[in-house]
């Protein structure tokens, strides 16, 4: 693994600046859900929002591997069954489902990651209960990454909590350190023993002063499996449950839990957005 930078004070600032212009987006962004919405609409609606403030969507344009074409809009939007990069388009959404937003904005050259899940109109119980549980699976990640703590410890406390409930905790998506670029080292996974088959050590590096670096945990009602899409990007849990997921970009500090970067601003909440299911 290569060295995990810790950010100077001029780049923390910066990374303030975006954390707080992506947790507005996002607030913005959920405020548009409702039933008959397309994801489209949405997309379009956040993409002006971003420019307004002078700001780029990370995930336009981004990614592109022999594999997979580049990401072909400016958030993620990742509904029911979906885990994570959501593509979107013409889907409507329903009342009973349940929408994951991730909004990823480049302010002057630096990332705000964030994520919320929120539920279209009335949703099951099921649905709700997962909403709640991975939100404080991510609460509990947050908690964990201080100054000293190995990063595994936050893979830990999502995973032991999560699966206290019955969950899947998905493995194929990591948290990730977040500056100047999208994903950079360390990459932070949301579970300390992987239920993967084979899987080598996985980097355990000590958290820092300084460290930048998002949690996301993605929690399944049934199983942690995930398969893609053909469309390359979208993922979908192997057993089609629910899955639900929360995102902040966090920076590590001197004493006690760390400043999360994309809490939302004028609110005591924590959640992303200020949004508690
Ligand atoms: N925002 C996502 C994350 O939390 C990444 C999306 S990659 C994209 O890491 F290409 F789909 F945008
Ligand atoms: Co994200
Ligand atoms: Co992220």
């Amino acid at each position: 693994m290569g060295r995990v930078v810790r950010k100077s004070r001029s780049e923390i600032e910066k990374m303030r600046d975006a954390g707080k212009l992506a947790a507005e987006t996002l607030a913005y962004a959920i405020g548009l859900v409702k039933p008959g919405v397309t994801t489209g609409y949405i997309d379009n609606k956040v993409d002006s929002f971003i420019r307004k403030h002078n700001a780029v969507p990370a995930p336009l344009g981004y990614g592109e591997t022999r594999n997979r074409p580049a990401f072909p809009k400016s958030i993620c939007t990742s509904v029911n069954e979906v885990i994570c990069h959501g593509i979107p388009g013409k889907r409507e959404l329903k009342e009973g489902d349940i929408i994951c937003i991730d909004v990823t904005v480049i302010l002057d050259g630096f990332h705000g990651d964030n994520a919320t899940t929120v539920p279209v109109g009335n949703v099951g119980d099921e649905a709700r209960a997962l909403m709640r549980g991975t939100l404080e699976s991510l609460r509990r990640g947050i908690e964990a990454a201080r100054n000293g703590a190995k990063l595994l410890d936050v893979g830990r406390a999502i995973q032991t909590y999560a699966e206290s409930l019955g969950y899947g905790v998905v493995e194929d998506f990591v948290g990730h350190g977040l500056g100047r670029k999208f994903h950079e080292e360390p990459q932070v996974p949301h579970v300390a023993e992987s239920r993967g088959a084979g899987g080598g050590r996985t980097p355990n590096p000590t958290l820092k002063p300084g460290m930048t670096f998002t949690i996301e945990p993605m929690i399944n009602a049934g199983t942690w499996r995930s398969e893609p899409l053909p469309d390359g990007w979208t993922a979908i849990t192997a057993d089609r449950s629910l899955s639900a997921q929360y995102e902040h970009t966090i920076l590590v500090v001197e004493k006690g839990p760390p400043e999360i970067l994309t809490q939302m601003p004028g609110t005591k909440s924590w959640a992303p957005a200020g949004y508690e299911p």
